[in-house]
């Protein structure tokens, strides 16, 4: 899968992508993650790529020139027979998007390429979507400084659902909100075997692989916010 990154700040991705599982990714070929600067599409003697709203009100826009054009020039970049599928590969990270699931996280890893736009300032001059008509996508109800904490959540959480960038191919599908029951996981355990007057459940010890099933299940929560769950069962 290919993703590029729309961004006016590179060097926010350098020592998140060369992490451990997304460095890997990319030197085995699973993952072509490109970061591509919106400030070398701007124009003028200033560079400018932001603006004040017309209207009046606080802080500065992302001017659609340098965004469009940035964007545009990865269609150019691409093969022909991709060009058509390019436009659905286009999302916007903001607060106003549909809320990132993980869900929309299976659909997003679906796609032979991703372009994650990521705005600054007080957000995108509205012709930029006119234009582009990009996924909105928002990675909670919250502001964030920008766009780019959330590319990084969506690559993380997609790249995860790529074959092969696991090691082990059963981690996603057991993963918290994946499969049709989008359960959360319930409480794991590893050595020792007693840690403060605190012991793992004898379940866990018995190697009845159903019961340890059964039990596991009877934990998981279904995925409604602020639910707990007492784990008391033993
Ligand atoms: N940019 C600023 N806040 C954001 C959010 N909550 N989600 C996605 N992009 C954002």
């Amino acid at each position: 899968m290919r993703i590029d990154v729309v961004t006016l700040f590179p060097e926010m991705f350098r020592g998140f992508l060369d992490g451990s599982l997304l460095g890997a990714a990319q030197k085995s070929g699973l993952l072509d993650i490109r970061l591509k600067n919106i400030r070398d599409f701007a124009t003028g003697t200033h560079r400018q790529v932001d603006d004040r709203p017309y209207g009046g009100g606080p802080g500065m826009l992302l001017m659609p020139g340098p965004v469009v054009d940035c964007v545009e020039s990865l269609c150019t970049e691409s093969d022909p027979a991709e060009t058509n599928d390019l436009s659905s590969s286009i999302a916007m990270l903001t607060p106003s998007g549909r809320p990132l699931t993980q869900q929309v996280v299976e659909e997003l890893a679906e796609r032979r390429r991703l372009i994650l736009l990521c705005g600054r300032y007080e957000g995108f001059d509205q012709r930029i979507c006119d234009t582009l008509k990009p996924d909105l996508i928002s990675v909670g109800n919250y502001v964030l400084s920008g766009g780019e904490v959330a590319a990084m959540v969506i690559i993380d959480a997609v790249a995860r659902l790529i074959p092969g960038v696991l090691g082990d191919s059963r981690s996603a599908v057991d993963d918290s909100f994946s499969g049709t029951e989008r359960l959360i996981e319930g409480p794991q355990y590893t050595r020792p075997r007693e840690y403060r007057g605190l012991r793992v459940p004898d379940v866990l010890l018995t190697g009845d692989h159903q019961r340890i099933a059964d039990w596991r299940k009877a934990q998981a929560t279904h995925a409604t916010h602020g639910q707990t769950n007492n784990h008391t069962e033993k």
